[in-house]
């Protein structure tokens, strides 16, 4: 960046270059008064003149169980941007509570993205540090910064404590779905009820699972965006302190080094955080952030790219959902570092990261310390990764599924379907006993989409009917638009697009039509004559709009399907956006 007013103000070297100048250098009107408002922020001028200016953005909220702990890590993160002789300034920004936000926080990503976006580019900002990790705060920092293009180090958030029930060990979210079904089986009473919901989400920090915070964490640092290892630390873990104080430290670094988010954010980084992704058996949610990520990256990456490299790696990490560790056993088991080593083959190591010019000096001393939870290649838990794209009249723009954690009969399965026309529907009658659900209907349920959920809710894995749970039936093949925590589990075929919301095929669907899912041939296919889909596709009426103003009608307005990654079309697109002239 250049100095509009032509001058270095306190002569120090490189300072005209930070964008920061813009606003304080100079012997302008302008600059005046921002050095007067910083010293009324209580800063002298040797505090912060010439000095790289770190926008440290902070999802913090009373309301957000998972950066409960992120008001305190601040002041790490601030400690280590002075000791790098850089200033931090800390911007609080929207939280996206997966737990407490409806009707559901991806409806929300993007504009976390905007917030993002705008807040770097219009205030006297240098590089930013990005403290997140609940679902959707991971990509929606990434997308944001991507676009905004400054130098970035991501802070993650960090697993929380294992949860504890008795003598056994619990995994948010995957142990809440599997003791509701339990209760619902009625072989969990009131007082169980209440022990489970004192143990479940024992200490601040994001889902210990793999699920979506994990996934996307895990996304991040394999991107190249965190300090080595930062994703898996847990967030009470002293560590986890030191490590938010280096990712202060490498955010002032990288500004003099002028390496910018872009220069990291590559297509081979985008394959390598697929193939970790599809390696460590992580979220389906994965897929839309991905793709909406590496989109504000200026990288085209599709479904395709997934199936493709989902048949080069396996599936290596143990981790629940899928499997039996937790975030803390695969911290102590050598983290990503040592996991990305298990997958070495498949990355493109030359490629730089924030912390070193290329991923190969960055794994050099990476180790796996215990191969039950880290497997090595020759004992997988599944010879392929974890998501499989599918494809067929149901889902001409495809639709995924983690076939990892379903059971394996039913990868190969034909039934009738059981249509629920919307969640509510589907809610109060799935336990009516005169629908006759067998375990080899198929459950579909309808307006679930990024436009129909409204925002692509997570009721993918739609509940098994009460008598057929009393069975001891477990698993069952579901099929929707919508899409399943990464904490979920079962034969549940998502992100069917185009979504029925907007007249898919999936609006076709009625009860009684037979159903095909394919995993091994990864086709999803409703088994009726082209003629009637015809005939249905005429008769087909489009639902009214979920909103007439506000934030939802922009949304409904932009929002782009599923297999595109959900952005908003306006934000997708390409094009330069200009920087304000702060002079
Ligand atoms: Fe926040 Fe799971 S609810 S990470
Ligand atoms: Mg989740």
């Amino acid at each position: 960046m250049t100095d509009p007013a032509g001058t270095a103000a306190d002569g120090l070297p490189g300072v005209a270059r930070l964008r920061s100048h813009q606003w304080f250098g100079g012997g302008g009107l302008r600059a005046f008064s921002h050095r007067a408002r910083t010293r009324q922020l209580g800063y002298l001028p040797e505090e912060h003149l010439g000095k790289p200016v770190i926008a440290v953005l902070n999802t913090w909220s009373d309301v957000n169980p998972c950066h409960i702990h992120l008001r305190e890590r601040a002041q790490a993160v601030k400690r280590g941007v002075w000791q790098a002789g850089g200033f931090p300034l800390e911007f609080p920004v929207a939280t996206l509570s997966e737990t407490f936000q409806k009707p559901t926080p991806m409806l929300y990503r993007n504009l976390l993205a905007m917030e993002t976006e705008e807040l770097l580019r219009s205030y006297p900002v240098d590089g930013a540090v990005l403290m997140g990790g609940c679902d959707k705060s991971t990509p929606a920092l990434l997308m944001g910064a991507a676009s905004a293009g400054l130098p970035a180090v991501f802070v993650p958030a960090g697993p929380m404590l294992p949860g504890h029930w008795r003598r056994g060990v619990l995994g948010s979210g995957t142990d809440m779905w599997k003791y509701w079904d339990e209760r619902r089986a009625g072989l969990i009473g009131d007082a169980e009820l209440a022990e489970l919901e004192n143990g479940l989400a024992r200490s601040p920090g994001t889902c210990m699972t793999m699920g979506t915070a994990a996934t996307l964490t895990a996304a991040a640092e394999t991107l190249g965006v965190t300090v080595p290892g930062a994703s898996s630390i847990p967030a009470v873990d002293s560590g986890h302190a030191r490590m938010a104080a280096a990712s202060g430290r490498l955010s002032v670094d990288l500004v003099r080094r002028d390496l910018r988010l872009p220069a990291i954010l590559s297509r081979e980084a985008y394959e390598d955080a697929v193939a970790a992704v599809l390696a460590l058996g992580g979220s389906t949610n994965a897929v839309i952030h991905l793709i909406a990520m590496a989109g504000r990256s200026g990288v085209r990456l599709t479904l395709d790219d997934f199936d493709r490299i989902a048949r080069t790696v396996p599936v290596l990490a143990d981790l629940r959902p899928g499997g039996r560790y937790l975030m803390e056993d695969f911290h102590f088991a050598g983290g990503l570092p040592g996991f990305l080593t298990r997958i070495r083959d498949v990355l493109h190591l030359d490629r730089p990261t924030v912390a070193h010019p290329t991923l190969r000096e960055q794994l050099a001393d990476a180790l796996v310390h215990d191969s039950a939870v880290i497997r090595p290649r020759d004992r997988p838990l599944a010879a392929e990764g974890g998501v499989a794209v599918l494809r067929g009249n149901l889902c001409p723009d495809g639709a995924v599924i983690k076939h990892i954690a379903a059971e394996p009969r039913l990868l190969r399965h034909t039934g009738p379907a059981v249509v629920f026309p919307d969640y509510r529907t589907m809610q109060r009658t799935i336990d009516d006993p005169s629908l006759g659900i067998t375990p080899d209907h198929v459950l579909v349920l309808q307006n679930a989409g990024p436009r129909g959920g409204p925002g692509m809710p997570e009721y993918g894995m739609l509940p098994l009917p009460r008598h057929l749970l009393e069975q001891g039936v477990r698993d069952m093949v579901r099929i929707s638009d919508a899409r399943m925590s990464g904490t979920s589990y079962g034969a549940c075929v998502l992100h069917i697009a185009p979504e029925s919301y907007i007249g898919g095929p999936l609006a076709l669907v009625r009860s009684g039509d037979p159903i095909t899912l394919d995993v091994a041939a990864r086709t999803l296919r409703l088994e009726i004559p082209d003629a009637e889909l015809a005939r249905r596709r005429a008769a087909w009426t489009p639902p009214p709009e979920r909103y007439e103003r506000g934030y939802g009608a922009l949304y409904n307005e932009q929002i782009t399907q599923a297999d595109t990654g959900c952005d908003f079309a306006f934000l997708a697109r390409g094009g330069d956006t200009p920087d304000p002239y702060a002079g």
